[in-house]
């Protein structure tokens, strides 16, 4: 996308001699401007820095905006909240990828794609045997997800756009399939092939439960709980994992390797991981007394030597709730009221968790509010997904974000290969001594 140039520049004055830089400042549609500071290096021989990315646009992109004061998340300008209400996964992919939601019949076109790429390569169930039983189902997809490279030669040229569309439609197909072949791994079941009659989250929740045994029948209501995190987590601008993938791509290297990167990435407890820590934080809680412990919990977490955090709260970007949090969390009591588990000791320590942090100073003051992976976990348990499985889900719905992220950069003229520098901190330059010498 052509970048916007302001009327307003900005001027960089140095007191080490250094010439004045005055530099040009662009706009976007909403949020803020951004310095081009391309020229910097070349005219002052001096970097930025910006370790953690802190200030940094890395890219221009018209997927999703973000206003963390807000809390508002737009992908492709639509609200969360109309799109999470109003929509489904599919249609969300579609315009996530191609910009625009899908009228009925762009809708049954690219769900037809999509259907008839469910199933996985025969020969990938033979991957899943390299494993132990007990491998966690992310290091199991991100060797399965690497491993389609070696499946598809027509879709592998990053620059060709047909086959990076074919390479798309493949990989949101296939995800839910191998999910689902994951867990049931993990399980000592057999696997369970894709139904073409089923909608995209009916079909991955009979993969993972149902057994050749019995016709299995999923409740709607549980499917479109799955369905509405399908479409809360498929994409965030530039977040950690998305980032992966654009950097990973940038080698020209093929899109089912820069999406397995990504998956590699979205596994960390910091990132898509932190689901699946606030789950197994709320368990410890539970196990230390629930809801009595709560203070002593919350002094661990304030005490910067214990090392806890407060799981499934803060965001990089939100310092006001995150609203696919509050999404959720509605999610979160349909969910428990369809099941009758709106008693659940689990989730009523979650609210009370909540309620703690949102009302003391420790997290006020730095705006840790809950994010969207604090109630996830409670709904994906509540549904019956493993916590293992949580963080592969998570990569089930954003490989689309992933993949159109990829598509914008290939697409852009001006996108180069990533290659950041830095502040050099080591040795200067010293001759190698002879080995008596050291
Ligand atoms: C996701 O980027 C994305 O968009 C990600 C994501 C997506 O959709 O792709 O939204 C998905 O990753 C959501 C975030 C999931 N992670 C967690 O829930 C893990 C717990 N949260 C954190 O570890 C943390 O909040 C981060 C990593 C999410 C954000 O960290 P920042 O912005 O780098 O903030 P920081 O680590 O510099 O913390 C600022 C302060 C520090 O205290 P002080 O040094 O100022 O005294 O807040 C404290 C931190 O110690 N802090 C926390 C905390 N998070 C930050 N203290 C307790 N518990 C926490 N969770």
């Amino acid at each position: 996308m052509a970048l916007t140039p302001s009327t307003h520049k900005a001027t960089l004055t140095f007191s080490d001699g250094t010439p004045a830089l005055e530099l040009p400042l662009y706009h976007g549609t909403i949020g803020p401007d951004v310095i081009d500071i391309r020229a910097l290096y070349a005219k002052t021989g001096k970097f930025t820095y910006d370790p953690g990315f802190l200030s940094t646009a890395s890219c221009n992109s018209s997927i999703t905006y973000i206003d963390g004061d807000k809390g508002e998340l737009l992908y492709r300008g639509y609200p969360i909240e109309q799109l999470a209400t109003s929509c489904d996964f599919l249609e969300v992919c579609h315009l996530i990828l191609y910009g625009e939601l899908p009228n009925d019949k762009q809708k049954r076109d690219f769900v037809a794609k999509v259907t008839y790429h469910t199933m996985a390569h025969e020969q990938m169930q033979f991957f899943l045997r390299g494993f132990r039983r007990d491998a966690h189902p992310m290091a199991v997809m991100t060797g399965l997800v690497g491993a389609m490279s070696a499946f598809y030669p027509d879709s592998m040229n990053l620059n060709d756009p047909a086959q990076r569309q074919i390479s798309a439609i493949r990989l949101i197909a296939k995800m839910p399939t191998l999910v689902a072949m994951a867990y049931k791994y993990t399980v000592g079941q057999p696997y369970m092939y894709p139904r073409n009659e089923l909608s995209y989250a009916g079909n991955l929740m009979r993969m993972m439960f149902a057994t050749p045994c019995e016709d299995y029948r999923y409740n709607e209501v549980l499917a479109r709980a799955l369905d509405r995190i399908l479409i809360l987590h498929a994409d965030h601008e530039q977040n950690a994992s998305t980032s992966t993938v654009r950097m990973c791509a940038s080698s020209g290297t093929n899109p089912f390797a820069a999406i397995a990167a990504g998956v590699a990435c979205l596994w960390g407890p910091a990132h898509g991981g932190a689901n699946e820590a606030a789950l197994n934080m709320l368990f410890e809680v539970q196990r230390q007394g629930g809801v009595a412990k709560i203070g002593e919990f919350i002094a661990q977490v304030k005490d910067k030597n214990s090392n806890v955090r407060l799981m499934g709260f803060g965001h990089r970007v939100y310092k006001n709730y995150d609203p696919r949090a509050r999404l959720m969390r509605e999610t979160c009591h349909e969910v428990l009221n369809e099941l009758g588990l709106h008693e659940d000791p689990l989730f009523k320590l979650a609210m009370a968790l909540e309620k703690i942090a949102l009302e003391d100073d420790y997290f006020v003051s730095r705006k840790l509010y809950p994010n969207v992976d604090f109630y996830s976990g409670i709904v994906q348990k509540a549904i019956g997904i493993p916590v293992s499985l949580f963080t592969a889900i998570f990569a089930v719905a954003r490989t689309v974000g992933w993949i159109a992220q990829l598509n914008e950069m290939i697409s852009d003229p001006e996108y180069k290969i990533g290659r950041p520098r830095q502040l050099y901190a080591g040795s200067p330059r010293r001759d190698v001594p002879a080995i008596e010498q050291r």
